[in-house]
């Protein structure tokens, strides 16, 4: 049922590989900053931690996948799986918290994924390090939580991954990265580090997975494992689409229960297959790179979507509390979500809604042909529905007048709101409308075309200019 993916040897970026390599390969003085840090941190918790704690480097800098001037060291504190979880926990963060050394400008947040871990910030910012506590498993079946598993899918990239292969998920990372899809975190849903070194296992290097990509059809259900591609048809295909209840399915080489790109969302997978379609045609720096914009005022850019697009465009300016950021993000797009389906709902259908967040601030901004409604009409029964018709020309008495359409009844009527900017406007009157839990309205909160504020016109445009494709 399966076939083997195998190794795909087109060459796409040829010559350019150099290039890029040279451009986003750690230096070496980069990787001995790095390593005596790591290094530092390690003789510093094993200072303080109990003796039956484990403290190894993970992620992309034990592996050897890291992008030159982006991506944290991992240090994990492994604790033995007898003790109890809580426990490890509150204990791998105290420990991880006496190694800051405020005195030498170190300092520190606490972080939320799974688990809660340490963010130690060294260097001025210039380095930073993630403190994870989690148990030592030798197999998933062990596992406590998920990140128990990174000490095994560090075994596992060590073992099947060559040194040109990791260069491979670097420039894989970075081009992921120049287009804004890389990362598994709420605000991207792209593609995680881990899932982009085993998409170089599996399809052999960088060519390879831009060569499959390219025409990629979904359902893809690939066994990294057994470097195979499971036909979705097949029973065990069927069997794996209802599992993980998703069409594209990394299966975890060291843990068969777990995609590997579950955060995915169908938008980065579909922007990676343009992506890929585009470097196939041409492969050239500016592809990789992603077109670059550059706005000194995106308020006047903001102006020439305007007039340029023939829309309006209205900015909601919002509020978010201090908590993660993805919690925040989540928030943010299902209240976009809820906006839109209400202004469609009364007739102004959106032609783009962007979202954007930048520490407390958000924005929600919605462009917009400009409707403005004079009567609309409202469905009601058939005539032949006695009561019911009955019913509804009593409660629809001010209207401008009943009509058939067939034997349905329609009463025309005062539309709710005339236009999308009135009803954008009353929303924060309107008590019937609940705000998320962590976001609330700014003081000043409806902008329109010409009077969005510097910063907000920024998030807008720079939302406006990740979202848009740029290569087809
Ligand atoms: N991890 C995971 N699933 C995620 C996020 C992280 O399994 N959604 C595990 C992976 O083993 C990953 C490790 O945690 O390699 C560290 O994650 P992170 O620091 O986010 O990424 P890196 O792989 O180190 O990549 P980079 O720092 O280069 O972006």
């Amino acid at each position: 049922m399966a076939k083997a993916t195998g190794r795909n040897h087109m060459n796409v970026i040829g010559s350019l590989r150099a290039r890029i390599l040279d451009s986003i390969k750690p230096t070496d003085e980069e990787i001995k900053l790095a390593t005596y840090r790591a290094n530092d941190i390690i003789a510093r918790l094993k200072a303080v931690a109990p003796k039956d704690v484990e403290i190894i480097t993970a992620g992309s800098v034990a592996r050897g996948t890291q992008v030159r001037g982006s991506y944290d060291i991992d240090i994990f504190l492994l604790f033995p799986k007898s003790r109890d979880e809580r426990k490890m926990e509150a204990m791998g963060l105290k420990i991880a918290q006496k190694i800051v050394n405020k005195k030498k400008g170190e300092s520190f947040i606490i972080k939320y994924a799974e688990h809660p871990y340490v963010k130690v910030l060294f260097d001025g910012g210039e380095i930073s390090a993630d403190i994870v506590p989690a148990f030592r498993i030798r197999t998933a079946a062990e596992m406590g939580s998920a990140v128990d598993r990174t000490p095994l899918h560090n075994e596992f990239v060590n073992k099947h991954l060559n040194e040109r292969q990791k260069d491979d998920v670097r420039i894989l990372k970075a081009f992921l990265k120049n287009h804004q899809i890389y990362g598994a975190e709420a605000q991207v849903h792209g593609f995680s580090g881990y899932l982009c070194e085993l998409m170089i296992s599996n399809y052999g290097s960088f060519n390879g997975v831009i060569g499959r990509f390219a025409d990629l059809k979904l359902p893809l259900i690939i066994d990294v494992g057994n470097k195979a591609e499971i036909d979705p048809k097949s029973a065990e295909g069927t069997a794996l689409i209802k599992q993980f209840k998703t069409d594209f399915i990394f299966i975890d080489p060291t843990d068969v229960n777990r995609n590997v790109a579950a955060s995915l969302s169908k938008s980065s997978a579909a922007r990676f297959v343009i992506l890929a379609k585009a470097l196939m045609k041409k492969a050239d720096m500016k592809t990789f790179s992603g077109a670059k914009y550059s706005t000194i005022i995106s308020r006047d850019a903001v102006i020439g979507l305007h007039k340029s697009m023939g829309l309006d465009v209205y900015l909601l300016a919002l509020e978010s509390d201090d908590i993660a950021d993805d919690i925040i993000w989540e928030q943010l797009v299902k209240l976009k979500g809820r906006i839109c389906t209400m202004l469609a709902k009364n007739g102004f259908p959106p032609v783009l809604a962007l979202q954007n967040a930048s520490k407390s601030s958000c924005i929600i901004a919605f462009f917009m042909n400009r409707t403005n409604l004079g009567s609309v009409p409202l469905g009601g029964p058939s005539a032949f529905m006695g009561g019911s018709a009955n019913a509804f020309f009593k409660a629809h008495k001010a209207s401008f007048g009943f009509f058939l359409y067939d034997d349905k009844l329609i009463s025309i009527e005062k539309p709710r709101h005339v236009s999308a900017e009135s009803l954008l406007r009353g929303l924060k009157r309107d008590p019937n409308f609940i705000m998320p839990s962590h976001i609330k309205t700014a003081g000043s909160f409806f902008y329109s075309n010409n009077d969005i504020p510097e910063d907000y016109a920024k998030m807008l445009y720079e939302a406006f200019e990740s979202a848009r494709i740029k290569h087809f």
